[in-house]
């Protein structure tokens, strides 16, 4: 008697266990101590007669190996009398195997309603009647298994089998019912869909195919899925010549159809990929899970939707454009000031602070340039033919509604910028409709720089009854004289100088193209109307400091020409707010209403950039090397010594012919010395799989490198921890050869750098290796020592500049920190804190300091584009104790 999964106790009714799969499935579950009700009718298999042969001679085939069985020859169309025979044999039921089955096979056009009926009355009536004279026994004793049998004729369909595959996934579908029915009561349903060699199918199937297809090959799964320990419910498994497998429901990704407008076959035609295509598939497990697309369109139908020829709400709303870069510098700034009628007094250094980089009160960008990037973007994927999928409508038909903007603190002189727009709202005005395009701008560190929410009015394109937005006005001006008032007159061809700002609409500039919209010539852009009235509040409310700006809101009203005078009035509403109105003056037309500026209370501070926080770190901790100061190597320039000794002994690969791995803590390291593939080399982290790992503190392995620590006596004092191949450690003798000294000096040969800082910087990071730049000799460094003496012998020259200056000196790469604050010191490297730092080739430095008035030859190449400023840029100005330096 086999161990292992076992029946004892259990009665099991097996419906046509006369023959083949049904003998089979009664003979395996008796040898394993189940009580078996034989049932079979005894006919043929198209299920003419009947015979209590086959029954007979399967019970005593049990019985003679030591089984229990009893022999039953009703049909199952008369389930309730088997069941009645298990329980009156066995006192009970637990298993159900609905396996009684005929053919009538018979293509449709010659299919009888018998041959219909003959086939639904045995698969279906007869598994329903049998099961459901069992079930309540069932339920009863909570403990239950069914097997239904299906086929694969019903699953993909078979010729000449109408009636059977209706049949064979009827049962499949009650099967999977009855498994949630029968769940709590612990009664566990399944259906099997075998093949197997019988005398059902030794017509259709070649005899040694049929000798393969042993049903001792389907019944195992039907015993597993009548054991007690199986938990398996509602399954459907293919089984049969020694495979088994589970189906299961594929749904392609589906299409969606809004529910509030006709779904026309040309719409289905349009997503027939989505529809009828598997690249996107889910596996619905239930009705709730099938029914969720459905759910998901009900409720969307429900929030929004709606829409007309021009705008389909529901496919614009929440649409998010893919993220696009965009940068911009000092020029565009000074453009974009001009544009807005900035410096219309060349002599005034508050207007200069707009448009000329080096002015001495300091390089500020006019805060309202915070919209220029929206709608470069906007006309930009107009240019593109790009548009919100579900907005159908052209630029003919869009009028700039409203402007909100909002700088989370002052633009930088120049940035990169990644913008990230979405379809914010979309507001059925009646007529006409307002669509809310939100955009963010971020800078390269991630962080939001800029939001701007851009509303369009679309003429002609509301009225599909939808949301109206917000009613009611906002900003309204207090009733009384306004607090500040600036008046200006605009130039003639002023939206010919703002539309070099990005927006290139040609109403602004056709005289042709503005008379067919009805302007008797082109209009001035809202844009650069509101441009004026921001840079006014700065004037009126902000000392001239566009710094303090927050935000703007703005309602276009009515359009201005260039060469009218706008009339900026202001009222202060809080300490923070000042609401705005702006007129024409020739007109008396009020064109921006509903506006108001937000100021800061005080200048919002810059964020350190993610690369300088890093250098400041890595100077506070890892003491970052000077160029003069006794630079101590760390174990990063030991690698990096060990680095160039292998290169200048490529024999020692083949020689060692080993992989190392060293494990360095406090601090934390790891680097891989490869001294077993081509010519060796050294990296940083850990290679795959090294023959000899060594692990120990960061401090011992300098002192072992340096000779001062012997690594035998590491190694059993217990600081070095050998592992893989610990007898290869040997061959790290090498180590001792290691010229440190002279290997930094090559190294920094080959970089183009100091070497100390070189190690210093692979110390802290875990990148590649610097890139290898040209392989000259820094000269930089002699000339900042120069300067380092020229300070401490004159002390005072530092407080004529008194700031902190940085200085990124290029091929070769060095940086410098020259800090007059105090008395005047200079080091190696960066600071965060610089008032401004100068980008510059060190060839030109070194030509630039011969100089007797270094400020002026900084300007000259500042103008030609070779000398860089970012921060401060009067610093420019201040560069006197460079004068004559060499
Ligand atoms: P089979 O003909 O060898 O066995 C079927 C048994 O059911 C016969 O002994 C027959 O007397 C009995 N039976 C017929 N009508 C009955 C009734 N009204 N009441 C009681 N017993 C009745 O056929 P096989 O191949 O073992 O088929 C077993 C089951 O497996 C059937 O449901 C069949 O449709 C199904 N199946 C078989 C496949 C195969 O490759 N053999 C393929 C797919 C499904």
């Amino acid at each position: 008697m086999p161990n292992g999964l076992r029946y004892d106790g259990r009665v099991a009714i097996i419906t046509g266990a006369g023959n083949g799969l049904g003998k089979s499935h009664a003979l395996l579950l008796a040898s394993r101590g189940a009580k078996i009700v034989v049932n079979d009718l005894g006919g043929s298999f198209k299920g003419e007669g009947k015979s209590s042969a086959a029954a007979d001679a399967v019970v005593a085939e049990i019985k003679a190996k030591g089984g229990d069985a009893v022999a039953n020859y009703d049909s199952v169309e008369d389930g309730a009398k088997i069941v009645s025979c298990a329980l009156d044999n066995f006192k009970r039921v637990d298993i159900v195997v609905n396996n009684a089955g005929i053919l009538r096979d018979t293509t449709f056009h010659k299919m009888t309603e018998a041959d219909w009926e003959l086939i639904y009355r045995v698969h279906v009536l007869g598994s329903f009647r049998v099961t459901h004279a069992a079930w309540p026994h069932m339920r009863d004793a909570k403990y239950g298994r069914v097997i239904f049998t299906a086929s694969a004729a019903g699953i993909y369909g078979n010729f000449g089998q109408a009636n059977y595959a209706m049949a064979k996934l009827g049962v499949v579908g009650m099967a999977q019912t009855l498994a949630l029915e029968g769940k709590k009561a612990n009664v566990h349903v399944n259906a099997i869909a075998p093949i197997a060699g019988s005398r059902m199918t030794e017509t259709v199937l070649p005899p040694d195919l049929i000798a393969a297809l042993s049903p001792e090959f389907v019944s195992p799964l039907v015993a597993y899925l009548c054991h007690d320990s199986c938990e398996e419910t509602g399954g459907l498994f293919e089984v049969g010549g020694g495979f088994m497998g589970k189906l299961r429901w594929e749904r392609a990704e589906g299409a969606l159809f809004k529910l509030n407008g006709a779904i026309t076959p040309e719409a289905v035609e349009k997503k027939w990929t989505a529809i009828a295509g598997f690249e996107k598939t889910t596996h619905p497990t239930d009705i709730t899970s099938s029914m969720q697309p459905i759910l998901g369109n009900l409720g969307t139908a429900k929030e929004k939707g709606g829409g007309n020829e021009f705008i389909d709400v529901g496919e614009a709303l929440g649409y998010e454009f893919p993220p696009m870069d965009l940068s911009y510098d000092e020029r565009d700034l000074a453009l974009y000031a001009l544009g807005v009628g900035a410096a219309q007094n060349p002599l005034d250094p508050k207007e200069l602070q707009y448009v000329y980089e080096l002015n001495g009160e300091g390089f500020h960008a006019l805060p309202t340039f915070g919209v220029v990037p929206a709608i470069k973007l906007a006309f930009d994927m107009a240019k593109q033919g790009k548009q919100a999928p579900g907005l159908h409508y052209g630029f003919d038909r869009v009028l700039h509604g409203e402007q909100y903007t909002e700088i989370k603190r002052p633009l930088p002189p120049h940035a990169k910028l990644t913008h990230k727009a979405k379809i914010k709202d979309i507001f059925d005005k009646g007529k006409n409709a307002l669509v809310v395009t939100a955009m963010t701008s971020y800078d390269e560190d991630g962080n939001e720089l800029i939001y701007n929410e851009l509303t369009t009015f679309v003429r002609g394109a509301g009225g599909w009854g939808g949301e109206r937005g917000p009613q009611g006005e906002v900003n309204v001006p207090p009733d009384r004289a306004p607090d500040a008032t600036i008046t200006e007159k605009i130039s003639e061809s002023q939206a010919l100088l703002y539309r070099l700002s990005g927006d290139w609409n040609p109403l602004h500039a056709d005289p042709s193209f503005a008379k067919n919209f009805g302007f008797e010539r082109p209009i001035l852009h809202g844009l650069c109307t509101f441009g004026y009235s921001g840079r006014h509040v700065i004037k009126a409310f902000c000392n001239n400091d566009p710094r303090l700006f927050k935000s703007i809101k703005t309602r276009f009203s009515d359009s201005v020409f260039p060469g009218e005078t706008l009339v900026t009035e202001m009222w202060k509403e809080s300490e923070t707010k000042i609401i705005f109105r702006t007129k024409v003056k020739e007109r008396d037309k009020v064109v921006i209403s509903g506006a108001a500026v937000e100021l800061y209370k005080e200048i919002p501070k810059e964020i350190a950039k993610k690369a300088q926080q890093a250098q400041a770190a890595t100077a506070t901790t890892a003491s970052a090397p000077s160029a003069d100061a006794n630079y101590e190597p760390v174990s990063a320039d030991v690698f990096t010594a060990i680095e160039d000794h292998i290169a200048r002994n490529p024999e020692l690969a083949s020689k060692i012919a080993t992989t190392f791995l060293f494990k360095l803590t406090s601090p934390d390291s790891q680097w891989t010395v490869d001294l077993k593939n081509g010519k060796g080399s050294v990296a940083e982290g850990a290679g795959d799989k090294p023959d000899c790992t060594l692990e120990l503190t960061d401090a011992d392995f300098m002192a072992m490198t340096s000779g001062k620590a012997d690594a035998q006596k590491l190694y059993f004092g217990g600081k070095l921890k050998i592992t893989g191949n610990v007898m290869a450690s040997q061959k790290l003798e090498f180590l001792k050869k290691v010229d440190s000294a002279a290997a930094m000096k090559a190294y920094a040969a080959k970089h183009g750098d100091g070497g100390a800082s070189a190690g210093a910087a692979k110390a802290t990071t875990s990148a590649a290796p610097p890139a290898p730049a040209a392989s000259k000799e820094a000269k930089s460094p002699a000339l900042f020592k120069a300067l380092k003496e020229r300070l401490e012998k004159n002390p005072s020259l530092a407080k004529e500049t008194a700031q902190v200056i940085a200085f990124r000196v290029k091929s070769p790469d060095k940086r410098y920190v020259v800090d007059l604050t105090g008395s005047g010191s200079v080091r190696e490297g960066d600071d965060a804190k610089a008032a401004a730092t100068i980008t510059i080739d060190e060839e030109d430095l070194l030509a630039l300091v011969k100089d007797a008035n270094v400020a002026s030859g900084a300007k000259d190449l500042y103008m030609r584009g070779k000398l860089r400023i970012d921060g401060d840029a009067r610093v420019a100005q201040k560069l006197g104790f460079l004068n004559n330096l060499a």
